[in-house]
């Protein structure tokens, strides 16, 4: 039978555990918060009234709403006080001995029937489970940052989790008013493994020097539409948290996609941690001018003979003839462009002039991506820059390599989402909803693929795969087996 959970107790008042504490009382359970000492113990509680007082001040929260949310919570800096507690959520530092030793005395202290949750991002909830004398009453409850707003909870059930705990936990994350995802006890979950795979490729990208920083968050920003570009996104979670949990997911897949690239590292050692510490990829404190504006004016290019080659090379002719250029045959124009989105230094060599070929990739509606072979003058480059803003395009400039960048760094985490589907270990629906909800990204990457097509991505991951030799690149079989059965649709299978 269901237990009745009324009376919650929260350890750790930090980032996440003040968010936690305000999100049960908002939903009219019981809370007592937990700190280490009477002075994390007022700064915990100043989080949460802060918070609260901002929802009043927005015109979100009644002030009667607040003081009955305030009144809710109790504030105490001892662990005994959660003898008498339905469910103790702990939200204290990502370090294995402090989680053990919380959990040695939680399951001391805390009735038998006590569920004890963990808001770990990355580590073994099984192997906290395992220090308690309960570890089926143990269970992962991951709220994202912050709390109160994001409405996903990772709900983490282990091996030895009891059954039903899970369904009982994803019932009070609804209760909460938050949509829980049910998934097992894996290195950083679904959102955490996914977006990081991703993060530490982009990191790869620009160590490589296949575009800049500033083109390579472009290109995912105004390209893909996600929310943020890889380097703002990374800047915002911090660095150092970056590195340990790609670190923690190396540790368990040994997949080298996420071994941190070697710039997070010398990033972090350095202190630049990004946002926190005021810079990290990118340089926050003097913000203004320092990030190249995707929208840069554009200049009157110099007129200029284009020939465009390739599929739909008649529109975008017409286009750049409207915006002054003219059109010329591949032997006499000042600028090739080739249309392609695989490598064109093939192309380049078979002409007279191969340093005048530019490839040109359409990434979304806004984004050229303009490609640079080893023959490529700079000049021609940056004339095919110019006449793409005129045609009100924003250029994204990178290098000759498999994918560019849009789809080097998307067809890799929609592999990784049909592995991880395919090894059982979460539905599509809910890898869709995580992203969605956990990154806030517009599509799940179920979502995306079927948009995309399921050849194409397939295609494109051979392409990645037979460009830089990394395993994980290679199609995942399921996505082969469903292109060579002619199957459209991954979700409609
Ligand atoms: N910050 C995030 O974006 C985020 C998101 C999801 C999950 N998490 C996870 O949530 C947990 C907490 O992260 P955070 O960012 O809130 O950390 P934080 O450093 O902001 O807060 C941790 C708090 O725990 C307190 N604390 C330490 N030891 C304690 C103890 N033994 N008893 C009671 N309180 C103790 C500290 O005083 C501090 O206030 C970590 O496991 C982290 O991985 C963090």
């Amino acid at each position: 039978m269901a237990r009745a959970i009324e009376t919650v107790g929260v350890v750790g008042l930090g980032t996440m555990g003040a968010g936690i504490a305000e999100v049960f009382a908002r939903a009219g359970l019981g809370v007592i918060g937990v700190e280490v000492d009477a002075e994390a113990l007022e700064r915990g509680r100043g989080h949460v009234h802060r918070s609260t007082d901002r929802a009043v001040s927005r015109g979100k929260l009644a002030e009667a709403e607040r003081d009955e949310i305030l009144g809710r919570v109790t504030f105490t800096g001892s662990l005994d006080d959660l003898s008498d507690a339905d469910l103790v959520i702990e939200a204290i530092p990502e370090v294995m001995d402090y989680k053990r030793a919380l959990f040695t005395d939680l399951d001391r202290i805390c009735r038998p029937d006590t569920v004890l949750a963990t808001n770990t991002s990355s580590l073994s909830v099984t192997a906290i489970a395992a220090t308690t004398s309960r570890p089926g009453q143990v269970i992962g409850m991951h709220f994202f940052n912050p709390a109160p707003v994001m409405r996903l909870v990772e709900v983490v059930h282990t091996v030895v989790t009891e059954d039903g705990l899970a369904d009982e936990v994803g019932a009070l994350a609804r209760r909460l008013g938050k949509t829980p995802v049910t998934v097992g006890d894996r290195a950083g979950f679904v959102v955490n493994r996914l977006l990081l795979g991703y993060l530490n490729h982009a990191a790869t990208l620009l160590e490589r020097g296949v575009a800049s920083r500033d083109d390579i968050d472009n290109a995912m920003k105004l390209g893909a539409g996600l929310p943020m570009g890889p380097f703002s996104l990374l800047d915002l979670i911090g660095l150092d948290t970056s590195y340990e949990v790609c670190e923690v997911l190396f540790q368990e897949s040994r997949d080298r996609v996420h071994a941190p690239a070697p710039i997070l590292r010398e990033l972090v050692t350095a202190g630049l941690l990004g946002r926190k510490s005021g810079r990290g990829f990118h340089d926050h404190k003097h913000a203004a001018g320092q990030a190249r504006s995707a929208a840069e004016p554009a200049g009157r290019p110099g007129v200029v003979t284009v020939c465009v080659l390739g599929e739909g090379a008649g529109e975008l002719s017409a286009k750049l003839s409207s915006a002054g250029a003219k059109a010329g045959e591949p032997h006499d124009s000042d600028v090739v462009i080739a249309l392609s989105r695989t490598p064109v230094v093939e192309h380049a060599v078979r002409l007279p002039h191969p340093e005048r070929l530019v490839g040109l990739h359409l990434a979304g509606g806004d984004v050229a991506e303009v490609v640079s072979t080893a023959l490529t003058s700079p000049d021609v480059a940056r004339a095919v820059q110019d006449l793409i803003r005129v045609v009100g395009l924003i250029p994204v400039s990178c290098a000759d390599r498999a994918g560019f960048v849009v789809d080097a760094l998307l067809y890799p985490y929609l592999n990784d989402a049909v592995r991880m589907y395919d090894s059982g270990y979460a539905s599509m629906d809910d890898i869709d909803t995580a992203m969605r909800l956990g990154c806030g990204y517009p599509a799940g990457p179920f979502e995306t693929l079927d948009a995309i097509g399921l050849p194409a991505v397939r295609d494109g991951l051979r392409a990645l795969y037979a460009e830089y030799r990394e395993p994980s690149f290679a199609p995942a079989p399921l996505l082969d087996r469903l292109v060579t059965a002619r199957v459209t649709s991954i979700r409609g299978r």
